[in-house]
């Protein structure tokens, strides 16, 4: 398990403060648990299952948090494709080469995970809280995936496109590729960068 920095001083003082602090972490993550587990997995490349399927990735909500487009249904007509705010992660070893290069090395994982807004109070899906009348992120719903494998997806630019489910967790633990019109074909006419919405990546673009 990884635990956050500065934990090695509590360890000095008190190793019960330790204890009690790792049984609070593990209570969370099983409770947030089932198919996101805490731990990441520190071997970032994606797994196959022997008929060619991608492996849905462990600790993936650990992973470096990239941004989340949000599509509400209120704003599209009630019908949004996905209403849901698009959360997407990144793997922080694919991230730390991609900010050293500038570039998504082979194997990169782009994780978008859908997370459902609380319920609406008014017609275009908002409701108000005590911060103010807007969106705010409920139940996940749902996961998608691009990875990028020059050998795998040489036919739609080097990325593949999987799609987990859009429903509630617990979500597919395996998935084939889509074809390309499906998902490839809308992020190379569309994207900004190697099929990436880099735009919305705030992070990314930053020094
Ligand atoms: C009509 C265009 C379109 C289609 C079709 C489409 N996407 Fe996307 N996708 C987008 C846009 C735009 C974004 C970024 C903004 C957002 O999430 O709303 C995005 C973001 C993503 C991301 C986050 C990383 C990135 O590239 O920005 C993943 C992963 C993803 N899509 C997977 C898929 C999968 C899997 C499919 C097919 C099941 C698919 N997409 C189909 C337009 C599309």
């Amino acid at each position: 398990m990884i635990l956050p920095g500065g934990i090695g001083k509590v360890k000095k003082r008190s190793t019960f403060a330790l204890s009690a602090f790792a049984a609070v972490v593990a209570l969370a993550s099983t409770q947030f648990g089932g198919v996101a587990k805490a731990e990441v997995d520190p071997d970032w490349k994606p797994k196959w299952t022997d008929d060619g399927k991608l492996v849905l990735p462990t600790g993936y909500r650990e992973w470096v948090y990239l941004g989340s487009p949000l599509t509400p249904n209120g704003l599209n007509g009630g019908a949004a494709g996905f209403p849901e705010y698009h959360n997407v992660y990144m793997h922080p070893a694919a991230f730390k080469i991609y900010k050293e290069t500038g570039e998504f090395p082979e194997g990169t994982i782009l994780l978008k995970e859908l997370q459902l807004t609380h319920e609406a109070q008014e017609e275009d899906g908002s409701r108000s809280e005590v911060s103010g009348r807007g969106y705010f992120p409920a139940a996940f719903n749902g996961i998608d995936i691009s990875v990028k494998d020059s050998k795998k997806f040489a036919d739609s630019q080097n990325w593949g496109y999987f799609n987990f489910g859009h429903h509630a967790p617990p979500y597919a633990e395996s998935a084939g590729a889509a074809p390309t019109e499906s998902c490839a074909q809308c992020h190379i006419d569309n994207a900004q960068k190697d099929m990436v919405f880099t735009k919305f990546y705030t992070i990314l673009n930053t020094k």
